[in-house]
């Protein structure tokens, strides 16, 4: 049997986790219910409904614009996977009517065939509210989840397996609605930015004839990572429709939601943009951008090289040792070889053998053992510690053999941050040193070996950081991060602009050495404005658009982790 209230304390985490159960503040959900409802003969239904925050609020609304208590609890619908959120829900809406309240199912949201399944009309709801369960793709397992996908593909969406639960909940919700009928759901930013959530940002604009996106700088669930957006869409059936795009501080400024939305970045029904991430597309410094990629000056990493994740141990506490340990067991040289397992290992432009005899120094796991062809009796005798440990069983290495060889182990010409906080990091890797997948590696092939010095100091340039903020994904915590293909899209400095201004590059290499190593953001800073100053303004292009639009999105990110730190402070208080 499942506590009462499954989200309210800490221990109650990794419950609240499984079951994606955050629940709505106050701020966000009055706001939504009046937006979605106007007129007191209208049907809604919540298909998470939790502690039923949603339709009570409903129930007020119906009643304010004139619905009578029998009337309010025949239009009102919930479901819920968890009994007892179901309980507290028909318990809440009782008291708040006046009337027994039944119509709440314990069922999945999946397992249910819309429209019309329950007690509500059989040609859907005029409104549907909540606010999905938010579970990743990794917990997203099993019967539930094969059920979820059939339900968005049966509307004709297809998602890849890395969707989380909320994209299915989102597809499904839609298909219970009636023609004109209104979508208003509190949902992960991802629907925003993420490349999995695109089919499902099409589905959206081909179906409503209205969406508004309202997201928020500041994080809006208090001691809660997750950022959050509210997905406002309209007239069912008549899409593709417009699509307006909004940005505010936080739930406190949507008292007057409908003066909001007046304020949108609004898009026609044919124009799509790749992500819906609010002055993403028409800020002068992407403009900027774009034409320095068109004169040729900037070109997508991929044109130049290939970012890769590092090598896959499946256990760098066994395979990656520090110097004590690997002499303690006596594990010949020849087979260890220097490797960086932390971005924090990555000192400034470049990391050479000082920096690696420095890492070994201070004793970190810094030696990956890559056992050749004929083994040591030594290494025989780690391999059956590692055997007896239990390692040889784990996932990445059961599926390899043998189980302690590592693969895919590569020195690359540099590395770049995967997760980033104040900027993206790329180190030359002067050292020849390898790295697990904590750091992306990135081949260089088509930078000229002499040029790659002042190419990596000319990465720290306003439209590169611009471009790293536009590409990457900003997660919860103000974390930037990066994955392969995202990183392969990223605009550096072609190799034709570097080769111009190779001198002065040079000349700044120190500089911006010195900031990346203080790891002071003031001096990184004004690094970034003498390599833009060096690359930019001779050919007199308005490098200061494209730094202010970088300041602004590193700002979006920023202030979300200020208040998120903000919300775990108060909440541990
Ligand atoms: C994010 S909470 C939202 C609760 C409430 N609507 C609110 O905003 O406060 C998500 C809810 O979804 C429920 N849930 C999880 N998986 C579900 C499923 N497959 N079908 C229906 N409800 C589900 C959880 O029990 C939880 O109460």
């Amino acid at each position: 049997m499942l506590p009462p209230i499954v989200t309210s304390t800490p221990e109650q985490w990794h419950q609240r986790k499984s079951l994606g159960a955050f629940y709505s503040p106050q701020t966000l959900v009055d706001p939504l219910v009046a937006w979605a409802v106007t007129g007191a003969d209208q049907s809604v239904l919540d298909p998470s409904c939790g502690d039923g925050v949603f339709l009570e609020a409903t129930a007020r609304r119906l009643r304010d614009l004139g619905a009578d208590p029998e009337r309010t609890a025949s239009l009102l619908h919930a479901v819920d996977l968890n009994p007892d959120a179901a309980r507290i829900t028909r318990d809440r809406l009782a008291s708040r009517i006046g009337l027994p309240f039944e119509n709440v199912r314990v069922a999945s949201f999946f397992s249910l065939p819309p429209p019309g399944f329950l007690f509500g009309p059989p040609e859907g709801v005029d409104v549907v509210i909540g606010n999905p369960p938010y579970i990743r793709y990794q917990e997203f397992a099993g019967g539930s989840r094969l059920e979820a996908l059939e339900r968005a593909s049966d509307a004709g969406v297809r998602l890849t397996r890395l969707a989380s639960s909320w994209a299915h909940f989102v597809v499904h919700a839609g298909a219970f609605l009636r023609p004109k009928g209104r979508l208003a759901l509190i949902l992960p930013a991802e629907l925003i930015h993420t490349t999995y959530a695109a089919p499902l940002r099409e589905h959206l604009r081909c179906s409503f004839e209205e969406i508004h996106i309202v997201s928020f700088r500041q994080a809006v669930f208090p001691g809660v990572q997750e950022e959050v957006v509210l997905l406002l869409a309209a007239g069912k059936g008549k899409g593709p429709g417009r699509l307006g795009l909004i940005e505010v501080e936080t739930g406190a400024d949507l008292a007057d939601l409908g003066d909001v939305l007046m304020g949108a970045e609004v898009f026609a029904p044919g124009e799509a943009p790749q992500k819906w991430i609010p002055g993403y597309t028409d800020h002068p410094g992407v403009i900027t951008l774009e034409h320095l990629r068109s004169r040729g000056f900037l070109s997508p990493l991929a044109d130049l090289g290939k970012a890769n994740i590092g090598f896959v141990s499946g256990a760098n506490e066994y395979f990656v040792l520090g110097p004590e340990e690997a002499a303690h067991w006596c594990l010949p040289e020849s087979s260890l070889r220097p490797a960086l397992i932390r971005a924090r290992q990555i000192p400034g432009l470049q990391i050479t053998s000082a920096d690696i005899a420095l890492v070994k120094s201070r004793g970190e796991r810094c030696l990956l053992w890559l056992p050749g062809e004929r083994l040591t009796s030594a290494e025989q005798t780690y391999i059956q510690r590692g055997e007896d440990l239990g390692y040889a069983r784990r996932y990445k290495c059961r599926v390899r053999s043998p189980w302690f060889r590592v693969p895919g182990v590569m020195a690359p010409e540099a590395f770049l941050t995967y997760m980033s906080d104040v900027v993206p990091r790329l180190c030359l890797n002067r050292a020849r040193v390898v790295s697990s997948n904590t750091l992306l590696n990135i081949r260089l092939s088509g930078v000229p070996a002499a040029l790659r010095r002042p190419f990596v100091t000319a990465f720290y340039n306003s439209a590169t950081l611009l471009s790293c903020e536009r590409v990457g994904r900003s997660y919860g915590g103000g974390v930037l991060k990066l994955e392969p293909r995202e990183a392969d899209r990223i605009l550096i400095p072609s190799p034709s602009l570097v080769a111009r201004h190779k001198e002065s590059l040079m000349g700044l290499t120190a500089k911006v050495d010195a900031a990346l190593r203080g790891g002071r953001e003031g001096c990184l800073e004004a690094a970034v404005e003498a390599v833009d100053a060096i690359l930019f303004a001779g050919g007199r292009i308005a490098h200061g658009e494209m730094a202010s639009a970088r300041v602004s999105l590193h700002e979006r990110r920023q202030s979300r982790a200020a208040s998120s730190r903000n919300g775990h402070k108060n909440r541990g208080a």
